[in-house]
Formats: C-alpha cells, sequence, structure tokens
C-alpha cells in the first residue's frame, strides 16, 4: 500500500489497496486506520463501487448511521445525494433537493447535529457531472495548529451549539421540515476535537454552529464566524475532482467539507456512508460537563 499525499498538508491517495482489501483483511485495515487518522481525507482510485462493499469497507471503521428522516435513503445505510426526482428527470433550480444540495455547498461536518456525531463519511461517486461538482475539504486540525495560543486554549474551553435547522435556514427558512426538526435537536460540543490516536486537536465547527455556550450570542456568533474563516482560509483546500470509481473518506472530526456547484441541469448521483464516532474516538470528552449546562 502506497500513500500519495495530495492536499496541503492533509489528504492523501490509498494505492495498491481496494476497498475488499480493507473490509477482509486486519493488517490492511490497520495500516488504512493508520493513514486516515494521520492525513484526515483518503481517496480510493478505480475501485468498483457497489453498496454492499461500500458498507463492508465502512462498517470496519465503527458502527454504521441509520440515514435520518427527510434524507433520500432514510432507514438505511445509505445516504443517496441526487438531483434525480421521482420522474426520473434532474429537478429544477427550485425544487427542495436542489435547495438540499445547495445547503451541501455550506462547509460543514457530517452530523454535529446528531446525538451521536460522526466519525468518518464514505462517499462514492455513480454520476458525475462533466463540469464541477467537486468536493472541497480542509483541515480543520491544521487550521487549529495556526492558531496563537490563547485562542487555542479558548477553544478548547468553549462549547458550540450546532442545529440541522439552522444550516437550511441560510439557504431557505423553511427547508429543515417539522419531522426534522422534531427528529434533530441542538447539540452542544466542545469547539476541539483531540483525536487520542496522536493528542492532536481539530476545530471541530460546521455550518450547523450557531451560538456559543455561554457567550452573548452576537459574541458567540462572531467567533464561530472568525474560526470558520480561519479554518477556511484560502489556499488551505484539497478540491477533489470526482472520477468513476473514486471512494473519498473523510475524517469528520478533524475536516470540513463542502459540494461545488455544477450546470443544474446536469444529473450527479453520489452515494454516502457515514460511521458514528465511538469513545474510542473521543466523543466523550466533546460533551459539554452537566455542571457547565445552563438548561
Ligand atoms: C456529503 C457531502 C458533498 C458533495 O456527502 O456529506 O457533503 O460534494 N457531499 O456531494
Ligand atoms: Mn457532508
Amino acid at each position: 500500500m502506497d500513500v500519495a499525499p495530495l492536499g496541503p498538508g492533509f489528504a492523501a491517495e490509498l494505492r495498491g489497496v481496494t476497498l475488499a482489501d480493507v473490509a477482509s483483511d486486519d493488517a490492511i485495515y490497520a495500516a488504512a486506520r493508520a493513514a486516515f487518522e494521520e492525513h484526515s481525507v483518503l481517496v480510493f482510485r478505480g475501485q468498483e463501487v457497489i453498496d454492499e462493499l461500500q458498507l463492508a469497507f465502512s462498517r470496519r471503521f465503527g458502527p454504521p448511521e441509520v440515514t435520518k428522516v427527510g434524507s433520500q435513503g432514510t432507514g438505511t445505510h445509505f445516504v443517496i445525494l441526487n438531483t434525480i426526482g421521482p420522474d426520473g428527470k434532474v429537478v429544477p433550480p427550485d425544487h427542495r433537493i436542489a435547495l438540499r444540495n445547495k445547503a451541501n455547498q455550506l462547509w460543514h461536518t457530517d452530523s454535529s447535529f446528531k446525538r451521536v456525531p460522526a466519525l468518518t463519511s464514505i462517499l462514492s461517486a455513480r454520476i458525475i457531472p462533466a463540469r464541477g461538482g467537486e468536493t472541497e475539504f480542509v483541515s480543520t486540525r491544521l487550521a487549529f495548529e495556526r492558531l496563537d495560543a490563547s485562542l487555542r486554549e479558548k477553544l478548547e474551553n468553549s462549547f458550540a451549539w450546532h442545529d440541522y435547522a439552522h444550516s437550511r435556514s441560510q439557504i431557505t427558512a423553511d427547508l429543515a421540515s417539522p419531522e426534522e426538526r422534531a427528529a434533530l435537536p441542538p447539540q452542544c460540543w466542545r469547539m476541539v476535537w483531540k483525536n487520542p490516536a496522536h493528542g492532536r486537536g481539530a476545530i471541530y465547527l460546521a455550518s450547523h454552529a450557531y451560538a456559543v455556550e455561554g457567550m452573548e450570542p452576537a459574541a458567540g456568533k462572531k467567533l464561530i464566524d472568525e474560526m470558520m474563516a480561519a479554518a477556511t482560509a484560502p489556499g488551505t483546500s484539497y478540491l477533489h475532482q470526482w472520477r468513476s470509481g473514486d471512494v473519498v473518506m473523510w475524517d469528520n472530526r478533524a475536516t470540513m467539507h463542502r459540494g461545488r456547484p455544477w450546470p443544474a441541469h446536469e444529473a450527479r448521483l453520489m452515494v454516502r456512508t457515514t460511521i458514528s464516532a465511538t469513545e474510542a474516538d473521543g466523543v466523550d470528552s466533546m460533551r459539554l460537563p452537566s455542571s457547565q449546562a445552563a438548561e
């Protein structure tokens, strides 16, 4: 297995290894897992991309999420990102499906709005538009390490509130449905996720974050905006241009990502599996200690 660096200080392509190798071989899984902890984004090219194999590969890393209400694939282990409506045609730009794609184009990390956040997401491309439709990544670990020491310490001791309805409201007010709002109450997470594998911390934020615990709303929002800007500074991203047979996985604890636009009339179909974070991944230290909770 070869590890070929791809991005500015993070992201790597794993060569000479298939999804099936990782799914079936403990030593290969251990090597892929080590590369994941270090590089945060892993690209596999030329893969045979089928649902069962993607899920078997994904399960190696932990328990798969069950897709939430309101997403295509609800109740299964797959999230379908699609621009094709029930009639088999590409939806118009004002369709709910298109607006949800637009929300995915805000910088975010997956599942920070869930009771159990995600360790990793695994995404495969099934239909790729001729132009655009890339996925862009930044390292929130490298961003954290660029901050000065006093700000790092402040963030390590701060907690932010994340809400799915908040990120959706940036596209249109009612994009999150009443069912989604009921199923996904706001969650509070430490603003730095320390990876137990090596102790390095990363800014943990997303388009879902709207407030900082114990801070005035405006001051909290300002801190979130500043840290989002620091994490997504120009020149620090890796842009993944999809080719048929690509599978990309990322560490939701240490990166943010966003989809990039593509011509509205073109189809795009992606399939995602998502693995929940467990105690071994450091999730317990992310929760607000109950003595600090205001509500
Ligand atoms: C995702 C996501 C972006 C894209 O699958 O979680 O944000 O480019 N995808 O499809
Ligand atoms: Mn995402």
